[in-house]
């Protein structure tokens, strides 16, 4: 793939922030962004990293409509040796396959999206921030943009690749949240589109959201959309519970989404000879666990989260404390070890990591 570049003036750089402390996530973004069509009968083209700015798209555009899109998150950390480095690239840009298929998107070449990708990194190498914790934070997307408000599949769409240094995505930081179980709302159903990153999933889920912040929780965990018994996700992560020692989340039944930090965290665990479970695990099941003692540990994984120490689970209107409310071993060992592979503090036995 040919990428034109047209880099920014000296009058339009910007300042990355001299600390990431106080930084919401994901509001800062970088000098450059990369951009590439896609037509019917054309396919990709118009491959190009160009100085970060406001898209213009005609407001007939397919997915300001009806949401014809796909979209991804991953990671740029610089290591301890001052090297920059991706975590396990390929599995997202797959990923976003994935998800196009069912959205009647365009695929992408992996290869060739990772080589602009880095080249787009190379170029705004400054932004890495290289406080403990933060990284720069990767959004690429997929639109569709045919101006036609007719509903059928779009024949021309936008990817982008847009960059954002960030610190932790919650507020606590590594420290316990509150998560309530939405009893009223579902995320997805057996044929729908939940194991797709996708907006509508996230749209159709903020009011979820907002009832419980407004209750004082930092998510909702989610159930499934049949019987609203299995657990399912969290809004912005996936969930492992540690019961009478094993490690046990949800298995991947098409309504949850495969998150790559998921799939690492059950690689470790297996690694580390730990029991790792997928499996359909129900609400009560876990309740009762936590009142017998059996279940000792939960915590949420994802790119964004990281891997983030659940403290209470309120159902019903009732909180149930996990543990004793503080961040137990089982997510501290991950955490240390994910991070610490990340940031090329540990040993990399599986080969995640991968230079810029
Ligand atoms: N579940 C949902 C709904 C998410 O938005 C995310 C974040 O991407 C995850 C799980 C975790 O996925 P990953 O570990 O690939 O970031
Ligand atoms: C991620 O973890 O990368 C996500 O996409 C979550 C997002 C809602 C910020």
């Amino acid at each position: 793939m040919e990428v034109k570049l047209t880099t920014i003036t000296p009058e339009q750089l910007k300042t990355p922030p001299a600390t990431m402390s106080g930084v919401v996530f994901g509001v800062v973004f970088t000098d450059h962004m990369f951009c590439m069509e896609w037509e019917d009968g054309k396919g990709w083209h118009n491959a190009e990293i160009k100085p970060y700015a406001p898209l213009m798209l005609d407001p007939s555009s397919m997915v300001l409509h009806y949401a014809q899109m796909s979209f991804e998150g991953l990671k740029a950390y610089r290591s301890d040796s001052g090297e920059h480095v991706l975590f396990r690239p390929r599995e997202n840009f797959k990923r976003m396959n994935r998800t196009s298929q069912r959205m009647c998107l365009p695929e992408l070449d992996v290869e060739e999206v990772l080589v602009a990708l880095k080249q787009l990194l190379r170029l705004d190498s400054g932004w890495v921030p290289d406080e403990a914790g933060t990284s720069l934070y990767i959004r690429p997307a997929i639109l569709a943009t045919e101006e036609a408000i007719g509903l059928k599949v779009s024949s021309k769409y936008l990817f982008f690749i847009i960059l954002s240094p960030v610190g932790p995505y919650y507020p606590q930081g590594f420290n316990p949240v509150k998560i309530m179980v939405s009893e009223k709302y579902v995320r997805g159903v057996p044929g729908g589109v939940g194991f797709a990153k996708t907006g509508g999933n996230y749209a159709a889920s903020n009011l979820a959201e907002k009832e419980a912040k407004e209750l004082g929780y930092t998510q909702v965990l989610w159930l499934d959309g049949v019987e609203r018994r299995y657990i399912e996700e969290v809004g912005a992560m996936n969930i492992f519970f540690v019961i009478n020692d094993e490690i046990v989340t949800p298995q991947l039944t098409g309504s949850i989404l495969p998150g790559i930090t998921r799939m690492s965290v059950l690689e470790l665990g297996k690694l580390w000879g730990l029991e790792v479970k997928e499996i359909r695990i129900t609400i009560d099941e876990v309740l009762n666990g936590l009142k017998e003692g059996t279940v000792t540990e939960v915590f949420g994984a994802g790119t964004a989260a990281v891997i983030t120490p659940v403290g209470i689970l309120s159902y019903k209107g009732e909180d149930y404390l996990i543990g004793s409310g503080e961040t137990g071993p089982v997510a501290t060992r991950f955490y240390e070890h994910l991070t610490g592979i990340q940031y090329g503090k540990e040993k990399d036995p599986f080969g995640w990591v991968e230079a810029i």
